[in-house]
């Protein structure tokens, strides 16, 4: 069974949780709501549950939005129902499978020939139990992020599908396995929208501010999720099969600074916590950050007491230390009234 934090997920704070959750612990006075605005795994807001009453969460990519209606759930637990349909369709012989979308468009690429055809066919199977009001739509969002949970771990990618790798055999490792749903008294509010647009409407104590900051696009980074969660089968083009353009993030472009700033000015929160990393000085292009320390400073600066946290650690590059040292930074603004 997999937990919300089984995946692979650029800019997952999955490992820096335990370093957040205490500075938050210390520094935000009122904390029984909280805002997760780009939610990304959702494990920020997995990992605050016990220390709060209510958390809206929200992220743009479908994918994101499924994961969290399954993992949190809250009336169906892991039923003799969905276990049954879980074995059935693992027992399915993949290799006299017929064609499917997935794999004509990823079979040899993304996946194993005859795993993309079973991928195929259990979300056609999903579509269909849905359709004909076998499974609610809970069981449906289980199931989906269960599928695809379960064919991340065996994609043949170095952990996101901006390319897949050229091999001749990719293994058959793919399995059908079911997620493990989180049980918490906390109230869980899901929203899949621009950022920007949902803070104009959210009051809460405290808002989590987790954004991309170089200009790799999440939603062509998880192309694949995306398409096989939405099943609306567009034409996929290039070597990388993407569909056409869709949550294409400002964040990711030169007016990040811009669009963060009226993020921040729109928020009604008690408390900011922004993170932040030093990978400005990179020499990948794609990686640069897109908004320096300095702008970020000025921006909370203006909307209160603001205190800097760092965690230095080094990153580990194919085998051998990366020896330039690695800053991660939390900012926490205390606002202040007007
Ligand atoms: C750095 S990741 C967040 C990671 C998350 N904190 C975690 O630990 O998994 C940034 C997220 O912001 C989302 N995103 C980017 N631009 C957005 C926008 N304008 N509105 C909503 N979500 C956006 C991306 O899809 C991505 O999941």
């Amino acid at each position: 069974m997999f937990d919300i934090w089984n995946r692979r997920y650029t800019g997952s704070k999955y490992k820096l949780m335990p370093w957040i959750k205490q500075l938050i612990i210390e520094h935000c006075n009122e904390r029984s709501t909280f805002f997760d605005v780009f939610g990304g795994t959702g494990v920020v807001t997995a990992s605050l549950l016990d220390i709060s009453k209510k958390i809206i969460i929200n992220d743009f990519l479908f994918s994101n939005e499924i994961i969290y209606k399954a993992f949190f759930a809250q009336s169906v637990d892991n039923s003799d129902k969905l276990k049954n349909i879980c074995s059935k369709l693992n027992s399915v012989d993949k290799a006299t499978l017929s064609d499917n979308y997935v794999s004509i468009n990823y079979g040899g690429k993304y996946f194993n020939y005859d795993d993309a055809k079973l991928i195929g066919y259990i979300r056609e199977v999903i579509e269909s139990e849905f359709l004909n009001g076998n499974i609610s739509e809970q069981e449906y969002d289980i199931l989906i992020a269960s599928l695809i949970y379960s064919f991340d771990r065996c994609a043949n990618t170095v952990g996101h599908y901006e390319a897949y790798i050229k091999r001749k055999d990719i293994m058959s490792t793919f399995r059908f396995e079911l997620i493990r749903p989180i049980k918490t008294d906390t109230v869980i509010e899901i929203h899949r929208e621009d950022a920007n647009e949902l803070a104009k409407r959210i009051s809460a104590d405290v808002a989590f501010i987790d954004p991309p900051y170089n200009s790799r696009q999440y939603s062509r980074f998880y192309h694949v999720l995306e398409t096989i969660t939405k099943w609306d089968k567009p034409v996929l083009k290039g070597v990388a099969m993407k569909p056409p353009e869709e949550n294409m993030s400002d964040y990711c472009r030169s007016k990040a600074a811009t669009v963060l700033k009226k993020l921040i000015d729109d928020l009604d929160v008690k408390y900011i916590v922004v993170t932040y990393n030093n990978t400005y000085d990179s020499k990948s292009s794609s990686s640069r950050n897109k908004i320096s320390l300095e702008q970020i400073k000025a921006i909370l600066d203006s909307k209160g007491h603001t205190q800097i946290f760092e965690k230095e650690y080094h990153r580990f590059n194919a085998g051998k230390t990366d020896v330039a040292e690695h800053k991660e930074l939390l900012f926490i603004t205390e606002v202040k009234n007007n």
